[in-house]
């Protein structure tokens, strides 16, 4: 069974209801009639109910058992309006900000749906960028508690199964944090690890990337890596994490072993922390073009509630899968 395969079969053991703001974005409407017809979620799409109705005719979508919500008309709309201000009013914002956003912005309104418990998780991301998905996330639902930061992982499935378990691997950060600091690369550590074992029931091994192996290096990026190891230590003395190490010590068993003898995780890491976003989001993007990886999300983590963001290329079954892997997030 594949990775998606799997998250696929422990969204339908236990339903969830994923709320969907770019109701009228054509391949959105054709995936939640996917995601009703094999059981992955219910599902709720924002947006003018007329305007939805008609890309479904344009598109032959059977909306048939999809719930749609117009923020214009609803009448949730002055709960949500109010709630958004409570949250936000000492941030300064206004009852007239408030009310334009809960109203007009199909983003803030899914969110909101969110907050009050009138969903179990959000996707967007289709025609909004990733900072426009997370803004509100992070403004009304903000992390879960214990958590101080939020960040993101994908789930790389590589053709070749030797690498990482069976070719399952997790890379994280690739979409949040720019320059995290070394408190937040060991949350991202943490997380990440979570949501391995979570969505793909991977037993992590997480390795902590740099340009050095144990000190071969001196740099200051080399020094916010060891210090973010010896926190992730602290903060989780269970989780098999080894660094800093090179990619090919993380990766090659011989030059592991060689680099950092007798570490569990070393030559045989399944997780990798990349230090900062530049080199996590080009990491990923090379292994998916160079090795044909399949790269499942961004995946977001450290959330109070799931809300997961979809790349404006996204297809219609990439949509399904983000579904999926939401509904998965929220049973936890
Ligand atoms: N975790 C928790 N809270 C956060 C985080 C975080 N990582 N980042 C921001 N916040 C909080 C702030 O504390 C603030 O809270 P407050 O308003 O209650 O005080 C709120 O979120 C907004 O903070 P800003 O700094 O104004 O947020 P910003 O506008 O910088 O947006 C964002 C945050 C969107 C995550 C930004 O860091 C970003 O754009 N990251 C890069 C996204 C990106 O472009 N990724 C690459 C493409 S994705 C891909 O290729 C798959």
């Amino acid at each position: 069974m594949s990775a998606i395969e799997k998250i696929k079969a422990k969204a339908k053991a236990n339903v969830k209801h994923i709320v969907l703001p770019e109701g009228t974005e054509p391949r959105t409407v054709q995936a939640s009639a996917k995601i009703l017809a094999q059981g992955i979620a219910k599902v709720t799409l924002i947006g003018n109910e007329e305007e939805v109705k008609k890309v479904a005719a344009e598109t032959g979508t059977d909306l048939t058992g999809v719930a749609i919500i117009d923020p214009a008309t609803s009448e949730k709309t002055a709960a949500y309006t109010e709630l958004l201000y409570e949250l936000r009013k000492a941030k300064g914002m206004t009852m007239e900000q408030a009310a334009e956003l809960a109203s007009k912005n199909t983003l803030y309104f899914g969110t909101l749906m969110l907050k009050a418990g009138d969903a179990d998780g959000m996707v967007a991301g289709a025609i909004n960028s990733t900072g426009n998905v997370l803004r509100p996330a992070l403004q009304i639902i903000k992390t879960a508690p214990g958590i101080k930061v939020v960040s993101s992982c994908f789930i790389m499935e590589l053709p070749d199964q030797k690498w990482g378990d069976n070719g399952v691997m997790i890379f994280g950060d690739c979409a949040v944090i720019p320059n995290p600091t070394a408190e937040e690369l060991a949350a991202i550590a943490i997380a990440s690890a979570k949501s391995g074992e979570q969505l793909v029931d991977l037993d992590p091994r997480v390795a902590m990337l740099s340009f050095s192996t144990k000190g071969s290096a001196k740099h200051d990026n080399v020094t916010k890596v060891q210090e973010a190891t010896a926190l992730a230590h602290e903060l989780a003395p269970e989780l098999q994490l080894d660094g800093e190490l090179q990619a090919d010590a993380a990766l090659v068993e011989s030059v592991g072993q060689l680099k950092s003898p007798g570490s569990t995780v070393a030559g045989h890491a399944n997780t990798l922390i990349f230090p900062d976003l530049q080199a996590g989001n080009i990491g990923y993007k090379l292994v998916q073009r160079l090795a044909g990886a399949e790269a499942i999300g961004p995946i977001i983590q450290g959330l109070a509630k799931p809300v997961s963001d979809l790349s404006r290329g996204c297809s219609v079954d990439d949509i399904v899968s983000v579904v999926a892997i939401t509904a998965v997030k929220a049973q936890a």
